[in-house]
């Protein structure tokens, strides 16, 4: 049995919240809502869109690559270290990487607790198909986390949220009795460098704190700033910029004209604080 299909005891319709059941290749709930599951290997559980604007679409291929190169180069790792941390040794059931584009903080973790299994959840279809391949125990799901999560209420032991947007409502919603929310938030001076000269988006300060506060029912388990220099290359600084949601606002010759300019190695702040909320068990 792959993970995908091990994976609808916790998966339910995003239509109307009904549990979902595997059919015709896909999967469908009572009420005859119908998903397909991609060749790639991922189910896609888009509900029919409602609201204002577009639905979310997620990440382009340009932005995962760019965070791909990021990542592989070592920069997240002292960030993904501390998830993994987070996540008790002894952890068992299913784990839920919100947002969690390729997969790449949810393997770490697979890697590193062998008694969880894992579901990564992204708008991104692009992010879903190479999160289908990161880890044998970790299945794709394309779905708009914002709108509502397609997981069972109580059905999760492990919650990630890692520089993702989400609904801390939904995310308390999901978590099973003495379960874990992970929820990794930028501090106010991440990459703060890169923002001189340039009109990048800022990140609100306090934010950690009033993630802390989200859940109101749950333990504040721990609060850990990781804050690192790193020096870049102009490349690796365009993929700092680019692989987030700078990407839908800067032009990228732009960009990589001022960054030339400084000229390498080019000093940047990383700083995160990972928090750690837990329900009563
Ligand atoms: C900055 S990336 C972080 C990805 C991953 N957590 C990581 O750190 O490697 C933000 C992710 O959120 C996804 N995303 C944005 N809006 C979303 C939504 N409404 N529902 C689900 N995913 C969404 C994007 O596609 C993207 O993969
Ligand atoms: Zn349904």
């Amino acid at each position: 049995m792959t993970t995908l299909d091990a994976a609808f005891d916790i998966l339910q319709c995003p239509s109307c919240g009904a549990p979902l059941v595997a059919a015709d290749g896909g999967a469908k709930c009572a009420e005859r809502h119908h998903f397909d599951r991609a060749r790639q290997g991922y189910l896609g559980l888009r509900a029919a869109h409602k609201g204002k604007g577009a639905p979310a679409s997620g990440d382009t291929p340009e932005m995962l690559e760019a965070r791909e190169r990021f990542q592989s180069q070592g920069f997240h790792d002292a960030i993904a270290a501390a998830v993994v941390d987070a996540v008790p040794v002894e952890s068992r059931g299913w784990l839920a990487d919100l947002g969690g584009g390729t997969g790449w903080y949810a393997a770490h973790v697979l890697d590193a607790r062998p008694e969880l299994r894992g579901v990564v959840l992204d708008a991104s279809a692009p992010a879903v198909r190479i999160a289908a391949r990161a880890h044998e125990r970790l299945a794709a799901v394309s779905a708009d986390v914002w709108t509502g999560i397609p997981l069972r209420d109580g059905s999760v032991d492990v919650a990630l949220r890692i520089f993702a947007p989400g609904s801390a409502a939904e995310v308390r919603r999901v978590l099973a009795p003495g379960g874990r929310a992970v929820i990794v938030v930028p501090h106010a001076d991440h990459q703060r460098e890169l923002g001189h000269g340039l009109k990048l988006l800022k990140v609100p300060a306090g934010k950690a704190e009033e993630v802390a506060a989200s859940i109101p029912d749950a333990t504040l388990v721990s609060s850990v700033e990781v804050r690192q220099r790193v020096e870049l290359s102009v490349e690796q600084a365009l993929d700092a910029v680019f692989m987030g949601p700078n990407a839908f606002h800067q032009d990228r010759a732009k960009v990589e004209k001022v960054l030339v300019e400084w000229q390498a190695p080019i000093s940047v702040t990383l700083a995160v604080t990972v928090v750690t909320l837990q329900l009563d068990a």
